[in-house]
C-alpha cells in the first residue's frame, strides 16, 4: 500500500492575499505534500476583488510552489476539506485578538468533520500587524503597499484605486 498524501487547506478571503498570507502559504506547503490555498465566496462580506481576481492573484504568488494549487470555496469549509481529502486545515494566528474567533471556527469545523484537524501558524512577527482590510485602507489613501503585498498585487492594487474621472463611481464606495 502506497504512504497517503499528507494534504491540507488554507482557506481564507484573500481580498487581497498579503506578504502575511504567503508566509503561511510557504510555510505550510513545507509541512505538507500538499496545500489547497481555498479562496471563500464570502456573502455576508463585500469584496473589493472578484473571486476570480482573487484566486488569479494567488495562482500568480504561488507559481514558484509546485504543491500549492489555488481553488476556490463555495459552502462549507468542513465540507470542501473531507472532498478533496485533507487531513488538516491550516489558519495563521497573528495576536491573541484573532483567537476568539479562530477558536468557535475550529470547534465547529472539528463538530462537523472530526477527522479534520486544524493547525494554526503563528505568523511571522514582521507581519503581525497586517491585515487585508489595513492594505486596503493604505492603498485606497495612496499609501505605500509595496512591502505589504506581493508585487502583482500592490499593481492590482494601484489600478484599482487609480484616480477616477469625475462622475464614475468609486471602487470604494466613495464618489468622486
Ligand atoms: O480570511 P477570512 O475572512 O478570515 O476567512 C474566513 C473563512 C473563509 C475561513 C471562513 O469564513 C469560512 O470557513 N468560510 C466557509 C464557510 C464555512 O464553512 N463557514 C463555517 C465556518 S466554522
Amino acid at each position: 500500500m502506497g504512504e497517503q498524501v499528507r494534504r491540507a487547506v488554507y482557506p481564507g478571503s484573500f481580498d487581497p492575499p498579503t506578504m502575511g498570507h504567503l508566509d503561511i502559504i510557504q510555510r505550510a506547503a513545507r509541512l505538507f505534500d500538499e496545500l489547497i490555498v481555498a479562496v471563500a465566496v464570502n456573502s455576508q462580506k463585500q469584496s473589493l476583488f472578484s473571486l476570480d481576481e482573487r484566486v488569479q492573484m494567488l495562482r500568480e504568488c504561488c507559481g514558484h510552489l509546485p504543491n500549492v494549487r489555488i481553488a476556490s470555496l463555495e459552502g462549507l469549509l468542513a465540507r470542501f476539506a473531507q472532498q478533496v481529502g485533507a487531513c488538516a486545515i491550516v489558519r495563521g494566528l497573528r495576536a491573541v485578538s484573532d483567537f476568539e474567533y479562530e477558536f468557535q471556527m475550529a470547534t465547529m469545523n472539528r463538530q462537523l468533520a472530526p477527522e479534520i484537524d486544524t493547525c494554526f501558524l503563528m505568523t511571522h512577527q514582521q507581519y503581525a500587524f497586517l491585515s487585508s482590510s489595513i492594505v486596503k485602507e493604505v492603498a485606497r489613501l495612496g499609501g505605500a503597499i509595496e512591502t505589504l503585498v506581493p508585487p502583482n498585487v500592490a499593481h492590482k492594487l494601484r489600478e484599482r484605486f487609480a484616480p477616477q474621472t469625475a462622475g464614475t463611481p468609486h471602487p470604494s464606495g466613495e464618489s468622486t
